[in-house]
């Protein structure tokens, strides 16, 4: 299994203090920045386009996790591949041809990511679980931090692994997103998730560090 990988979510920083904000990210000891991109179509909200990606990939050596909310994935993915995303992850209920845009990211040497709404049945994803890198569990629906975790992730996250039993699937990254804290990330490694987005809880600490420590501990510890 991969190691436990924690993702904070740029989108919940002080939108006048980006800068602040990935220093705090690289000093946590956090793997990855994820990078929630809003159409205001896909979902309601607007967050950050094509040059805030690319400011970001001069910034810092962390990998870029951008996660696209946009209806129209299998037309734009090239365009965020171009400005520096190292993970690619869209959504499942968005695209046209995953199949495609899967083929486009990999094509590009970078990593390929499928993401699925709480309202939207495993099965819909189950076709494609073998050909991406990651799989992106939602468990708020998408649009904006800070919002209620939905449990609904739990009986996901166990119908992937009755899924996926007896499946080459090791080197896959079960990520879930959304309302992830303390409170609940042992839960969802005892499912077989292994990496976390954390937006709100990340930024709300004062310790950016401990809290990064912490998730890591409780990951660990309430799964088994
Ligand atoms: C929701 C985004 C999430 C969100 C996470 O649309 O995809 O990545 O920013 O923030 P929290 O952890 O606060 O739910
Ligand atoms: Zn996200």
């Amino acid at each position: 299994m991969n190691k436990i990988t924690i993702a904070p979510s740029i989108l919940s920083a002080d939108p006048l203090d980006f800068g602040s904000a990935v220093d705090m990210i690289e000093n946590s000891g956090a793997d990855w920045i994820h990078v929630d991109v809003m159409d205001g179509h896909f979902v309601p909200n607007l967050s950050f386009g094509l040059p805030f990606i690319k400011a970001l990939k001069g910034r810092t050596s962390l990998p870029l996790d951008v996660h696209i909310m946009i209806s129209n994935p299998d037309e734009r993915a090239a365009a965020y591949l171009e400005a520096g995303a190292d993970y690619l992850t869209f959504h499942v209920e968005a695209a046209k041809d995953p199949r495609n845009i899967i083929k486009l990211i990999r094509e590009k040497g970078r990593r390929a990511g499928l993401a699925l709404n709480p309202a939207t049945h495993f099965q819909t994803i189950a076709p494609y679980c073998e050909s991406v890198d990651l799989l992106l569990f939602m468990s708020v629906n998408p649009g904006y931090s800070g919002q209620e975790f939905m449990p609904v992730v739990f009986e996901k996250l166990e119908e992937f692994k009755a899924w996926s039993h007896g499946k080459e699937l090791d080197h896959l990254f079960v990520a879930v997103d959304g309302g992830v804290s303390v409170k609940n990330i042992g839960k969802l490694t005892g499912r077989g998730a292994n990496s976390f987005v954390s937006g709100s809880f990340f930024f709300k600490a004062r310790d950016k560090r401990k809290i990064v420590d912490e998730l890591r501990l409780a990951a660990v510890e309430e799964s088994e």
